[in-house]
């Protein structure tokens, strides 16, 4: 069978980093409620004048070297954000010209911080497909750009930060190997936007900020996040208990724990990376992997559930074999 398998990944961290603590000196907040509510203890912020695009190069050209390659043996970039430099050109465009590549394509996929699992979703449709046999899929993010300073029931819960993997047709066909992609399951629901946006775009001529109402998208978020990934494990033909890792989007210990809790699984299958991170959107689950992978966590032949679920509300979920 023809399976997008994993062959290289990597990821970028901005140098700065910013404790809970700090965020005492300007709201009513503190420490203890940030970790309590959260699990988050620290997260990173871009420098200024740091991009979205510069954070993704740095983490493509890490996962390039982990897997031995050059940008030109690369077929097509998927960068997953929501906040690119840019209006257009896309961040993939300007990683691909960063990277001096001058073959394949680039382009973003929008998914906020479901966007992850739906590039990874169309990067293996490409891979299955026979358009692209190397496709690099970064998830990349400068989420401090749209926070309300002021807000204290969001500002203290995100961060920056990018990951990237690359992915290659490989037929394991004959052999006892079948590692890649095995399923993917994907919803989106519009009629909860106003749960979780940002309240400006280019077409209302405003940046705009992020604003979510937290408890209603918890309520949504463990209920959904258990059943997708329930689709993609039976899609799939596995059952939880082969699972070796579930990687989740990193928003918020409760959800991770609450998700886990109901697939039935323990928390020592789980790879957790929110303490360090905060809720970096669609580069969180990049970053989980390549930090999971580099603690010695994820190895080669593990069954990992990575799932997401953020803004839309989109959610889903991508069972595969590292
Ligand atoms: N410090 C101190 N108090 C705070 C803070 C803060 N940083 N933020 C909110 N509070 C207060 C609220 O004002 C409220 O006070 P009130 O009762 O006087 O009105 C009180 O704490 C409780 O607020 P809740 O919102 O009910 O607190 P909750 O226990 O629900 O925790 C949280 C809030 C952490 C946001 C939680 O709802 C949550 O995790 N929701 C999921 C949000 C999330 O993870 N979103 C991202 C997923 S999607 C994506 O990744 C884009």
């Amino acid at each position: 069978t023809l399976r997008a398998a994993v062959i290289g990944v990597g990821h970028y961290l901005p140098d700065r980093v910013v404790p809970n603590s700090d965020f005492e000196k300007t709201l009513d907040t503190s420490d203890e409620w940030i970790r309590a509510r959260s699990g988050i203890e620290r997260r990173h912020f871009a420098a200024e004048g740091q991009t979205t695009s510069d954070l993704a190069t740095r983490a493509a050209r890490n996962a390039l070297s982990d897997a031995g390659l050059v940008p030109d043996d690369i077929d097509a970039i998927i960068v997953a954000t929501s906040t690119a430099d840019l209006t257009f050109p896309s961040a993939a465009t300007m990683v691909q010209c960063e990277l001096g590549m001058t073959r394949g394509f680039a382009f973003d996929v929008q998914a906020v911080c479901a966007g992850f699992i739906y590039a990874l979703s169309t990067a293996n449709a490409l891979i299955l497909s026979g358009q692209a046999r190397r496709v690099m899929v970064i998830g990349a993010e400068t989420f401090s750009r749209i926070m309300d300073w002021t807000d204290r029931s969001t500002c203290v819960l995100f961060g920056d930060g990018a990951g990237a993997l690359i992915l290659e047709a490989q037929d394991g066909a004959g052999t006892s190997e079948d590692r890649g992609i095995l399923s993917v399951d994907l919803h989106s629901d519009g009629r909860h936007k106003e749960i979780l946006y940002v309240d400006g775009g280019v077409s209302t001529q405003t940046t705009g900020y992020l604003r979510m109402q937290g408890r209603e998208v918890f309520r949504h978020a463990v209920e959904k996040l258990a059943a997708t990934a329930t689709a993609a494990m039976d899609r799939a033909g596995i059952t939880p208990d082969q699972v070796d890792w579930i990687v989740p989007h990193q928003a918020n210990i409760r959800i991770i724990t609450g998700t886990a809790k109901k697939l039935g699984l323990d928390m020592d299958h789980v790879v957790v990376t929110v303490q360090d991170h905060g809720n970096t959107s669609a580069a969180s689950i990049p970053l989980a992997l390549s930090v999971g992978k580099e603690r010695g966590q994820i190895k080669p032949g593990d069954l990992i559930v990575t799932e997401a679920i953020g803004g839309g509300l989109a959610w889903g979920a991508v069972v595969l074999r590292w």
